[in-house]
């Protein structure tokens, strides 16, 4: 099943030296986070949306690490109607080699190479002299340069590395051919004014400086990733690296949607710019949130559930009265639309066709038909639908079209007499099995069910519930990670039933696992 989202023309242009690159890395430091992994339709999910967004660059993972990764580069590089592909790879010939193949397809290829610079990664992770590490940099970017023109070299952790030093790798980056400089803030450890120096003194002192873009890479350690994006391009960076919901190593990267608002309210201190739609953020936002299974914090900043909600009497009075006493920016802005009430059980095909185009879907006729039945069901039993229940609906019914084990039939008998019981009954490959299982806890009997149909042996680090709207009719959305052989995948279900939705989600992660248990890299290509 497909679908497409229909972006707005974006607006706001400012001076031509003021024009900043968004370089989007939520599919490769993003995906780094634990249990962020995503499924190649996933990642081309993202990816597409980031491009129709206006992302500049768009860094889609790290070829060498896996067949997926690989794939899932290539394939978004071949997708990308816009933005450039970037491949991340380490200095290593074989690691350049499978980016500059993976991003071929591109319309505009770029591939990136780091290597780390400071002494403590010089001494204890690459155990090499730093002579060593200067010259890998001279090689990296000089084979880098035999796949494209657009090479991006980075010095991780370059905010711990000795100023001297750090002046003569850029040097080198750029001498063999860098035409981005990107200066990691790795372990999130720098501070806004000396960040801002660091990016100053690289860009007056190297000779060659002035020719290229400096870019701002900078981690959440301290909360200070934004500040010292922004500190960065006050410096003169033209490119920054950011993640939709600041996902990441550890606390994460700077996040793209604050970096798009804080400049975008405070244009009046910020004149840089860039063509990213800001009234996609929202949908960004869920759209990851939903394939990691990471939630957003109720209180970040632009994308979190309470980030436009007013609760004190006082705030709302003043809201009341005028919005611009607590509001420095609408939620419209931001593409967050007041929930509205969509229908109910009598609204017919022609309606339901307008409310998905109205929000953005674009379904082929098949797909249609299977949304439109779910849609029919859900109607019957919950009285009022509204955007977001056709929202965790639609995409339920989008992730789980291809899938060869499907849910048919779920009852559970629970309470607190025991013993709580599950009777399911799945599809697999066409095929009908019914299983009883009992569980401590009705969900452990639907697992423990289906596990005895469709055996595996992987571990569940996750199981997430949330409710998609209000009520106690709300639908719950739930998401389940499952962990084998050191693959992720995450499987979410939507149901007004809890059970059932239970039920899908874990059948949607089995599925994503025999996906990924197809692909598992070659030895040559195991990073070293
Ligand atoms: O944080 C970092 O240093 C990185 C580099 C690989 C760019 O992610
Ligand atoms: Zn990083």
């Amino acid at each position: 099943m497909t679908s497409k989202r229909k972006s707005k023309p974006t607006k706001a242009k400012g001076k031509a030296e003021d024009r900043v690159i968004i370089f989007d890395t939520t599919l490769r430091d993003g995906e780094q986070s634990p249990g962020a992994s995503m499924t190649l339709e996933e990642k081309l999910q993202v990816a597409e949306m980031l491009d129709e967004m206006g992302v500049d660059v768009i860094e889609a993972g790290f070829p060498i690490a896996s067949n997926g990764d690989f794939e899932a580069v290539s394939e978004i590089a071949k997708v990308a109607k816009n933005a450039v592909v970037a491949g991340l790879a380490r200095a290593g010939n074989k690691d350049i080699d499978r980016a500059g193949e993976a991003v071929k397809h591109a319309k505009r290829p770029r591939v990136h190479t780091f290597i780390s610079t400071s002494p403590v990664h010089m001494k204890y992770k690459l155990q090499m002299e730093s002579s060593a590490v200067l010259d890998a940099v001279t090689s990296s970017v000089q084979r880098a340069r035999t796949y494209t023109d657009d090479v991006e070299w980075s010095a991780e952790d370059a905010t711990r590395t000795e100023h001297d030093f750090l002046c003569r790798c850029v040097e080198a980056a750029i001498k063999a051919g860098a035409t981005t400089i990107n200066i990691p803030d790795t372990v999130g450890y720098s501070v806004p004014d000396e960040y801002h120096d660091l990016i100053r003194m690289l860009i007056e002192k190297v000779p060659g400086g002035d020719n290229v873009i400096f870019s701002t890479h900078c981690h959440n350690d301290l909360g200070l990733a934004v500040a010292n994006s922004l500190a960065g391009v006050r410096a003169g960076a033209r490119q920054i690296e950011c993640t939709i919901n600041g996902i990441g190593e550890r606390a994460g990267n700077a996040a793209l949607e604050e970096i798009i608002m804080a400049k975008n309210v405070r244009n009046d201190v910020i004149p840089h710019w860039n063509d990213v739609d800001p009234e996609m953020i929202t949908r960004a936002s869920k759209l990851v949130a939903g394939v990691t299974a990471f939630p957003v914090q109720y209180n970040k900043a632009i994308v979190g559930k309470n980030a436009f909600a007013h609760e004190s009497g006082i705030h709302q009075d003043g809201m009341l009265k005028n919005n611009q006493t607590y509001e420095i920016m609408t939620p419209e802005s931001v593409g967050l639309k007041e929930s509205s009430l969509v229908m109910g059980k009598h609204s017919g095909r022609h309606a339901f066709r307008e409310k998905l185009k109205e929000m953005g879907y674009e379904l082929g006729e098949n797909a249609f038909e299977d949304a439109f039945v779910r849609f029919k069901d859900l109607a019957d039993k919950k009285k009022h639908v509204f955007d977001e229940d056709i929202e965790a609906l639609v995409d339920d019914e989008m992730a789980s079209a291809d899938d060869r084990i499907k849910v048919v039939a779920l009852t559970v008998i629970a309470g607190t007499g025991g013993p709580q019981k599950a009777t399911i009954t799945l599809n697999v490959d066409g095929t009908q099995h019914t299983r009883e299982a009992g569980g401590d806890g009705p969900v452990d009997a639907i697992f423990n069910a289906i596990k005895d149909i469709v055996p595996h042996e992987a571990r569940l680090p996750l199981y997430q519930v949330h409710a998609v709207t209000e009520g106690t009719d709300a639908q719950a959305e739930v998401s389940v990670r499952l962990e084998e052989a050191g693959k992720t995948v995450t499987g979410r279900g939507a149901d007004t039933d809890t059970m059932v939705a239970s039920a899908r989600a874990y059948v949607s992660a089995l599925n994503k696992l025999r996906v990924k248990r197809k692909k598992t890299a070659p030895k040559s290509m195991m990073a070293s």
